[in-house]
């Protein structure tokens, strides 16, 4: 049925898609109304039911969330520090509690107090000028800070489009072949969290026969904490397009897909304007540079689900389906979007592109580590003394990022949850053990995921941080599994009812649990929760224990 609806989907190409079709019905009157919902279904050749269940499953787009003018950030890194509840209170001067509604997360993590109004973002002290903010039709944009420790490979200043282009040029005059091969030289492995190596990725793409194949650049960036990839779209575009570009080329596709998260505006509007003036300068459509490669890009606005960085919940959505996890085989690069051969990659592994082609494979495996080749971009919050970007070559040790670059704790810190909700919770004695690679982490119980980091302050207590983590998952599960869908409900529950009633958790249960949505789920957002779970139950059982039957 699914593999029908992709076909169906595609019929109209990649810029005249459902999805988006939903998300304008939706600005129009704040949620898709039911006739147009049905004019839909009937244009797209979809059941009714479909378009339904695909609209009422994002935060921006379900019937819920109608009416609401601003949207406070309910992420990781705001609620650790704390900033959300005076804010609400502020915002309920000038809204009423139905106008407000959450989103999570906008990437503000350095600054917290976030917020969303009119399609900006803001954060930090600017909830004092709401008064003028309400009427503001431009964003201010956020500064942190942005430096290198090591090899600047996506955080060297921007030399100009002449200069920068001049690697498309020289790629498009190399056989596709010799490309992939310094890919492969190089090592790059994907930094969306998984670690696969690209190379493969478009090796298995580049075999397929298929006449139309696309490069999708995963930019759904949901990891509350993380905000790299959003800092690589605002501030280094140019790389990330360029190495779709470069993928494109390699594999046959001739169209990239930028799909964007709702919750960074900024960075859609930038990567737009970024490819118009592509556009001008010839360096998109056919016959580039007089080589024969033709490439297009479109970029597509998400609507708020985490699970849509999940890269089959990501192509499902560009075809207006429900964003359910598809099961594998066939990967993207068999079936991917409207079922044609696909490559689906982080912003950060695209980013890394021109600069392997630039320099050669071998110049990048020869930074980092063993297996994890080149440079990380990890994302500090703002109980560091310096929240910001920081590139550091792989396998650099982690007091290094915590100390020197962070600046240390501006307020005493007892775990850094590293990775997203889904990496590790490493407690602040564990740092020196610690160095930012993938096999380092792994091989100490964590995981280092997109490098988000975000800090648990010595008084916010564990369980309810635990709480906090079973009830995003239960928010943002796509329900297609069971332990996942009813694992983490259960679990929050558990959570909760143990800190406000007298109730204290069953270990063997709770075990019993953890263990279900670990080995039982289909993809890592139910299967990953229990990392965290477990270190926490490893490292803070002082603090846990009160709330388990003896
Ligand atoms: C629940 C969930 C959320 C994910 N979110 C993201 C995301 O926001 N960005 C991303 O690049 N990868 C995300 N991933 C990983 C993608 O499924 C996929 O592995 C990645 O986009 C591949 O690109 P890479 O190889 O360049 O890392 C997520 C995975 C899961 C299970
Ligand atoms: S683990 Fe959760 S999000 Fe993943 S497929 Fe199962 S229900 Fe969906």
């Amino acid at each position: 049925m699914s593999k029908n609806l992709g076909e169906l989907a595609g019929k109209k190409g990649v810029n005249q898609t459902l999805f988006e079709e939903l998300g304008i019905a939706a600005r129009q009157t704040g949620t898709p109304m039911v006739e147009r919902m049905e004019e839909l279904a009937d244009n797209f050749i979809f059941g009714k039911a479909n378009v339904y269940g695909a609209a009422t499953f994002y935060d921006f787009l379900k019937p819920e969330n109608q009416g609401k003018k601003v949207y406070i950030c309910n992420g990781s890194a705001c609620i650790t520090a704390g900033t959300q509840a005076s804010l609400k209170e502020k915002l309920l001067k000038h809204y009423s509690e139905s106008e407000i509604g959450e989103m999570c997360c906008l990437g503000r993590c350095h600054e917290n107090s976030s917020f969303h109004i009119n399609g900006n973002n803001y954060s930090g002290s600017a909830i004092n000028s709401i008064v003028s903010l309400k009427k503001e039709t431009k964003t201010a944009f956020d500064k942190y800070h942005v430096a290198s420790y090591g090899t600047a490979v996506l955080t060297a200043p921007f030399p100009g489009i002449k200069s920068y282009y001049s690697i498309l040029e020289r790629a498009l005059n190399t056989p596709a072949d010799e490309l992939l091969n310094e890919l492969k030289v190089s090592g790059l492995r994907g930094r969306g969290g998984a670690g696969f190596p690209i190379a493969i990725k478009l090796e298995g793409c580049k075999k397929e026969a298929n006449k139309q194949k696309f490069i999708v650049c995963n930019a759904d960036e949901g990891d509350p904490g993380a905000y790299s990839d959003r800092y690589l779209l605002e501030q280094q575009p140019h790389s990330v397009l360029l190495g779709m570009m470069i993928a494109g080329y390699i594999t046959g596709a001739e169209t990239g897909v930028v799909y964007i998260r709702a919750e960074y505006p900024e960075a859609i509007s930038i990567t737009q304007e970024t490819i118009n003036e592509l556009h001008k300068q010839t360096l998109l459509g056919k016959n580039i540079l007089n080589s024969g490669f033709n490439f297009n890009f479109k970029v597509i606005g998400a609507q708020g689900a985490y699970i849509c960085g999940e890269e089959t919940a990501l192509l499902s959505s560009i075809e207006g389906q429900r964003p359910e996890v598809r099961v594998r085989p066939p990967y993207p690069v068999q079936q991917g979007l409207f079922n044609k051969p696909t490559v689906v990659n982080n912003v950060e592994t695209l980013a890394c592109i021109p600069w392997v082609i630039k320099n050669g494979g071998q110049k990048f495996s020869s930074i980092g580590i063993g297996k994890s080749t080149g440079t990380k971009l990890i994302s500090l919050d703002g109980y560091f003394k310096k929240p910001g970007i920081y590139e550091v070559d792989m396998g650099t040790p982690l007091p290094v990022v915590v100390n020197d670059l962070g600046g240390g704790f501006r307020a005493k810190v007892k775990a850094m949850h590293i990775g997203g909700p889904l990496g590790g919770l490493v407690p602040v004695e564990k740092i020196n053990d610690l160095t930012v690679d993938f096999e380092s982490f792994n091989k100490n119980g964590f995981l280092l995921g997109h490098a988000s980091v975000v800090c648990i302050p010595e008084n916010f207590p564990i369980i309810k941080y635990l709480e906090h983590l079973f009830a995003f998952t239960a928010h943002e599960s796509c329900g297609k599994c069971f332990p996942c869908r009813l694992g983490s409900t259960r679990g929050a529950e558990m959570l909760r009812k143990a800190q406000n009633d007298n109730y204290k958790i069953d270990r063997t249960l709770f075990n019993d649990l953890i263990e279900t949505l670990e080995i039982g789920s289909l993809c890592a957002l139910g299967g990953g929760l229990p990392l965290p779970v477990k270190n926490a139950l490893q490292y803070f059982d002082n603090e846990l224990s009160d709330y388990f039957k003896t």
